[in-house]
């Protein structure tokens, strides 16, 4: 009987230890692009791109967003993270961790790379790449329900978007991010109720 006390303390203690194995991140997708070049395990980039991505780690503390800038000449790259606008500093710094080691792994020569996650998100490339507006590569997700009258929801959808658009893009507070919510009927003819 002792034995199994014993045995049931020990797990216990270990449970309290050992951090669950799935993640609190959700991961969304990632770009991997080397029209700009590969880079070979060890080498000069490769180190400036590891240095690069623990000191965005270390950022992550501090801030939602930033970017920085590790190397010189070819062996320079440059990085950002941002972080979605409710993420404490700590989750911020948790998912950065999450995505760095996420975006080396699956682009593992590429100079340049994307990695979202739901949370945040992580890129780099061997050139500039810092406050130049891009829409590519992008990534967009869909709803599987039906509106059964578009134009209407068509109507709701725009001014919400709209609201948000302003928020995320033009309150400094905002730091990007913008939530709200707007009522709509599903599943039903709008007409019929
Ligand atoms: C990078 O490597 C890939 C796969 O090995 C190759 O197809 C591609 O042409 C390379 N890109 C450059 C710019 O050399
Ligand atoms: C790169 O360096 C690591 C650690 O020093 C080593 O384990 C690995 O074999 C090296 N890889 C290559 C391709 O040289
Ligand atoms: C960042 O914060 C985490 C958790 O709060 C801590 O474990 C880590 O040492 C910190 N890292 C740096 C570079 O400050
Ligand atoms: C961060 O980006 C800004 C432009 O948005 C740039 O002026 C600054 O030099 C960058 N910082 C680093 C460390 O690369
Ligand atoms: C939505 O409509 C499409 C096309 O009519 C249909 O194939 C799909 O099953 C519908 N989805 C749901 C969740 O009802
Ligand atoms: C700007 O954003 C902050 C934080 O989200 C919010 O508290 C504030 O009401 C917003 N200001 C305007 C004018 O919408
Ligand atoms: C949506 O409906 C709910 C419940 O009726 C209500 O509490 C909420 O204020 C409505 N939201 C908007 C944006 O109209």
């Amino acid at each position: 009987m002792e034995r199994y006390t014993n045995l049931l303390i020990i797990c216990l203690i270990s449970l309290y230890f050992i951090k669950p194995c799935y993640s609190q991140f959700q991961f969304i997708s990632e770009y991997c692009i080397d029209t700009n070049g590969n880079y070979t395990a060890n080498s000069t980039y490769h180190n400036n791109l590891k240095f690069m991505l623990s000191s965005l780690t270390a950022q992550a503390n501090l801030s939602l967003f930033n970017n920085d800038t590790v190397g010189e000449g070819f062996d320079q790259t440059y990085g950002l993270f941002m972080c979605r606008g409710d993420l404490s500093v700590t989750q911020c710094h948790d998912c950065v961790v999450e995505a760095s080691t996420t975006i080396l792994k699956k682009c593992p020569t590429e100079q340049e790379a994307v990695v979202w996650f739901n949370q945040c998100m992580v890129r780099y490339a061997n050139y500039y790449i810092f406050s130049l507006f891009k829409e590519a590569p992008m990534v967009y997700a869909w709803s599987s329900q039906n509106v059964s009258d578009p134009e209407t929801f068509g109507e709701i959808y725009s001014k919400a978007v709209d609201d948000l658009i302003m928020q995320s893009a033009y309150n400094t507070s905002s730091l990007g991010y913008a939530t709200g919510q707007a009522n709509v009927t599903l599943g039903v003819n709008v007409k019929d109720v």
